[in-house]
């Protein structure tokens, strides 16, 4: 079956270049650099930081700790310090990925207020950490259905407030435009099979709610998009 036709399912048995452990680690340098222009056009959050993290920051009034779960080359971490920094809010940030290649690359990006751990879920709740806010971006697409139920059930146990997981959402549209928006920042990259592959192995809202169960509620904050949100009992 062509990968068009197959959008009408999640593929989850298709694995990506940068998740095998062997990969080309130039190609891989350079794809977590390139993430940094690949987030800030598909992933909306600029606008789930308008909608969902501006109003929780302005209610805690107090400085804030907030966790990026699974951060990757840390892009989306430092691009919502820099919002955040914008608005005036005292936020000290933390990224967190027990990758050690992905934290070499997210480690350039680190400053005051703005920190990389090679640290997984499990370990930051070993460890007794809790923050007032936890968010992910393209982390749930990439784990099977044992880690997708343990990652969602530590993020709750981490946060103090809201818990945001941000992702694609499966589309022929998406599959389509990423497919021609990606060409020229592709060369020397894993951008286009990956990012094909992640839409293939992508839920659509419905499928993420029923595979996240309660207390989650999928939201769609843009195209091509889904928002996992519940509160976190990281208080209770
Ligand atoms: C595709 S990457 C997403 C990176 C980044 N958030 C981005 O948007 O570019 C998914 C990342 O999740 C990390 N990850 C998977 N399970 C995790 C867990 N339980 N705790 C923290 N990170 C996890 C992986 O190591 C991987 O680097």
């Amino acid at each position: 079956m062509s990968a068009w036709a197959g959008l009408a399912r999640r593929d989850s048995a298709l694995t990506e270049l940068m998740d095998d452990p062997d990969c080309d680690p130039r190609a891989l340098a350079a794809t977590y650099r390139r993430f940094g222009v690949v987030n800030r056009v598909v992933s909306a959050w600029g606008r789930v930081y308008r909608t969902h993290v501006r109003a929780e920051l302005r209610a805690l009034g107090r400085p804030a700790r907030i966790l990026d779960l699974g951060c990757g080359g840390g892009d989306v971490t430092a691009r919502l310090a820099r919002l955040a920094e914008r608005d005036g809010f005292d936020v000290s940030w933390v990224g967190a990925d027990p990758d050690p290649r992905a934290l070499q690359a997210a480690r350039e990006r680190e400053r005051p207020g703005l920190r990389f751990v090679a640290e997984g879920s499990a370990a930051l709740i070993a460890a007794g950490e809790t923050f007032d806010l936890v968010v992910s971006n393209h982390v749930l697409h990439h784990l099977d259905a044992d880690a997708l139920a343990s990652f969602a059930d530590d993020s709750l146990t981490l946060s103090r407030g809201p818990v945001l997981h941000a992702d694609i959402a499966r589309g022929r549209a998406a599959y389509a435009l990423y497919g021609i928006g990606v060409a020229p920042l592709a060369p020397g990259t894993f951008l286009r099979t990956d990012g094909l592959r992640s839409i293939r192995r992508s839920y659509r809202p419905a499928e993420l709610a029923a595979a996240l169960g309660t207390p989650w509620r999928v939201r769609v904050p843009a195209p091509f998009r889904v928002l996992a949100v519940a509160r976190g009992r990281a208080d209770a």
